[in-house]
């Protein structure tokens, strides 16, 4: 019995056959699931070798095929129009195959043969700042992209690069000593003391001053100084800890790598990049000028690695956190999940790190970006206060809107209640932002995003609540049963659940988690036509009543680990 991706199972066969016709060094083939009717997978090779073999790709097409040996899962392959490969498995193989499945925990997905040690940068957000949408965004997907990463079978190391250094802190501090404010502080306090600081900066040059002398003394590590700002990152730290709770993002003290971590190695930074002939000095400011990034006049673009005044910024951290990373902490794949105006920055530090040695051949680094959430006015997302959107409110929305879901489930206690618009209105919210494609903006809507019907959590939550409860019913122990597939939309859905490893494996290896969530609604919808098709509790025959029971079980499983790959709950009652 073979596990894993069936598509790289044909693929390989292909390249096998393909050495038997030519001896020019197989290339990899790509055998892609088909929409077409009556074929499931279909393979392009020999329209890519028609030109270096100089044969007409149709007999090339007919040489793999007449030595393919597939015979165990699919039907003899034909040859379709140009050039395809075209397959079709057998039924017989498929129920084999989907009997299988159901006995084994990771459905069918094999663990990667080449582990490799990631560390991924994401929610990321500011001190004494509200989290915003956009850390909601970052926080969501690359909670996702952890989960698939290590269900493959990867090392993942979280670190959440807080923004917790540099100049803001010079006047949150001085403005802290200046009111000497009774704590606890909320967020919103925190976000105040930010707005009025940063005020008080503009218009008053004592103030502005006394807070470039501040961040001094925090970077040279004063003690008073220093205890203050412990206490913005902590009380800060306390609000984005909720927020991570209340979303069942694993993401805690430990995983905290703030900018102020990375402190102590930037004087090493500006040493190792001089020490190789990297900087420039520009305006008085040490620069890296990395080849091919120029401004629109045509100028060579800086990174700055160290201001005039000394002092270090956003860029020089990034640099020190790919040093640590790759040279401290031997991780081989560096991922960011950040937004994607930030794409030139990430672009940068990586062709320094590149240049500077930090980043080798083996090493890969890549800047996860998405799009921005824009209002249902197509702008980006603001209170009608016109001020951005705080996080806390948003999801404590999403559970309120999810409580009017259920409303009117008398048939569910108050706690039972509770527990399902939670898990509703997080899950929904999370379904909304990993649903589309993560490059492209996304409109914010409650109504969307809740929808029972089409492609949302809910509708997925209520499917396999559906099937828990058919299971329920009948009530039968299905130890030793098969899957018989006579039934076209029997045998619809099985093909559909063994390609379950191939929709995870996509969104794993492109970090793209919308092609699972395409997944998982497509094979909702399968099984609904299977359900209303195919009787379940009263089909004829017990072998028949078995397999469909089982096919539905495995739906289930399907869904439940489709949605926790990411981060989605699923309750056994809706
Ligand atoms: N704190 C930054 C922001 O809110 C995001 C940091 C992203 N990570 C990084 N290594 N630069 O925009």
């Amino acid at each position: 019995m073979l596990f894993g991706d069936v598509s790289e199972e044909l693929a390989r066969r292909v390249v096998e056959a393909l050495r038997h016709v030519t001896d020019i060094e197989p290339p990899s083939a790509l055998v892609r699931v088909s929409a077409q009717d009556g074929v499931d997978y279909q393979c392009d090779l020999a329209m890519s070798l028609g030109k270096r073999l100089g044969k007409p790709p149709r007999e090339i097409a007919a040489a793999i095929a007449a030595r393919l040996d597939v015979a165990d899962l699919a039907e003899p392959p034909e040859v379709a129009g140009p050039g395809f490969l075209n397959f079709t498995l057998r039924s017989s193989w498929l129920a084999e195959r989907t009997t299988a499945l159901n006995g084994d925990p990771r459905l069918g997905v094999a663990v990667t043969p080449r582990p490799r040690r990631i560390a991924i940068d994401y929610s990321s957000p500011n001190v004494a700042k509200e989290m915003h949408a956009g850390h909601l965004r970052s926080t969501v997907i690359g909670d996702a992209i952890t989960r698939l990463a290590r269900f493959a079978g990867h090392e993942v190391i979280p670190h959440n690069h807080l923004g917790d250094w540099g100049t803001p802190f010079g006047m949150l501090i001085e403005h802290l000593l200046d009111e000497r404010p009774s704590g606890p502080y909320t967020i919103g306090d925190l976000n105040g003391f930010y707005r009025a600081a940063r005020s008080k900066f503009e218009s008053d040059d004592d103030f502005a001053s006394r807070s470039r002398n501040r961040v001094v003394l925090l970077q040279s590590g004063d003690d008073e100084t220093l205890s203050l700002w412990r206490r913005l990152v902590d009380e800060s730290t306390r609000h984005f800890t909720q927020v991570y709770e209340l979303l069942g993002i694993d993401l805690t003290g430990r995983d905290i790598y703030g900018e102020s971590f990375y402190n102590p190695f930037l004087a090493a930074v500006v040493d190792d990049l001089t020490a190789a002939g990297l900087t420039e000095v520009s305006d008085g400011a040490v620069c890296v000028f990395p080849d091919g990034f120029r401004n629109r006049e045509g100028d060579p673009l800086p990174l700055i690695v160290r201001k005039r005044d000394g002092g270090y910024g956003y860029a020089a951290t990034d640099l020190a956190t790919v040093r640590y990373w790759t040279e401290q902490r031997g991780v081989t794949d560096l991922l960011y999940v950040v937004g994607a105006p930030q794409a030139q920055h990430f672009a940068m530090v990586f062709a320094v790190c590149r240049a500077a040695g930090w980043l080798r051949n083996e090493h890969r680094a890549e800047h996860i970006a998405f799009g921005s959430v824009l209002g249902e006015d197509g702008r980006a997302m603001k209170t009608r206060a016109g001020e951005s959107v705080r996080l806390s409110d948003l999801l404590a929305e999403a559970v309120s809107h999810a409580a009017e879901v259920i409303d009117g489930r008398g048939d569910l206690s108050p706690d039972v209640r509770a527990e399902v618009a939670e898990a509703i209105g997080i899950g929904a919210l999370k379904y909304a932002d990993l649903s589309g494609d993560r490059e492209r903006d996304y409109v914010f809507s409650w109504d969307r995003m809740l929808a029972v019907n089409g492609n949302t959590s809910v509708y997925l939550q209520y499917a396999n609540t559906r099937i828990r409860s058919v299971l329920a019913k009948a009530g039968q122990d299905l130890t030793g049963a098969r899957i018989l597939l006579g039934h076209p939309a029997e045998r619809a859905l099985a093909l559909a659940l063994t390609r379950f490893p191939e929709a995870v494996g996509a969104a794993t290896t492109g970090y793209l988690p919308h092609k699972l969530c395409t997944y998982l609604y497509e094979t909702a919808v399968v099984f609904t036509r299977f359900y209303e098709q195919c009787p379940l509790l009263n089909a004829e025959g017990a072998g028949v009543r078995d397999s469909r029971l089982l096919l539905a079980e495995l739906t289930s499983k399907t869904l439940t680990l489709g949605l926790s790959l990411l981060g989605i709950s699923t309750p056994a009652r809706l």
